[in-house]
């Protein structure tokens, strides 16, 4: 594990890096990530998608954060869907790291991080996540974090041009 993983929320400043890694995986993640339009592989795509992000963190409905090594972005890690009203308390957690970056313990320490964020700042009690069924590498990171599979959701996202299962993932955060 490198210990100089950081995770903060993300900043308009980010755009231009984030979309420099997006450009140089695009065939690495087309398995594993959802396609975009062209404009989510730009500076000025990302300051759009950014500003969205930030929105939904000041409605409560997101936490956006960027995943940091040695002080610069090498990734995404966002919590989504939070449900925070006190009988539900539970978000979704997904994350990226450039693949010049990854296999390095990066995305277990974020995620480890933001599961700190869930309890500590939003008050969360349960953690969510959902991963292709062949994502091992992913699969690994929620291990590693203590989330168990309890289920497959049929046919539920398209990427690479196809309906995939989809297996999920829960964590209780207690609280
Ligand atoms: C999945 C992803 C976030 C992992 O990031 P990372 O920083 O490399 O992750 P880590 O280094 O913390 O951990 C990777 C784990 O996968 C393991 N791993 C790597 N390649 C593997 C493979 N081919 N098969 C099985 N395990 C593998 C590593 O050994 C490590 O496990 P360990 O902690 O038990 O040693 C990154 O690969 C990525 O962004 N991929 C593309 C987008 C994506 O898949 N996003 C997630 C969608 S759910």
């Amino acid at each position: 594990m490198d210990s100089s993983t950081r995770v903060r929320l993300i900043e308009p400043a980010d755009a231009a890096a984030i979309a420099a890694h997006r450009v140089r995986d695009v065939e690495a993640f087309r398995p594993w990530e959802p396609a975009q339009p062209a404009r989510f592989l730009t500076a000025d795509g990302q300051a759009e998608r950014i500003e969205k992000l930030l929105a939904g963190h000041r409605a409560g409905t997101v936490w956006p954060g960027v995943v940091l090594a040695d002080d610069q972005v090498i990734g995404q890690v966002t919590v989504g869907g939070i449900l925070p009203q006190p009988h539900l308390r539970r978000g979704t957690v997904g994350y990226w790291i450039a693949s010049t970056a990854q296999n390095r313990g990066h995305a277990g320490r974020a995620v480890e991080l933001v599961l700190r964020v869930m309890t500590d700042e939003l008050g969360l009690h349960r953690a969510e996540a959902s991963t292709h069924l062949e994502n091992l590498p992913s699969q690994r990171v929620l291990r590693r974090n203590g989330f168990s599979p309890y289920g497959v959701a049929h046919s539920s996202i398209l990427l690479d041009g196809d309906w995939r299962d989809s297996l999920l993932w829960e964590r209780v955060l207690g609280g």
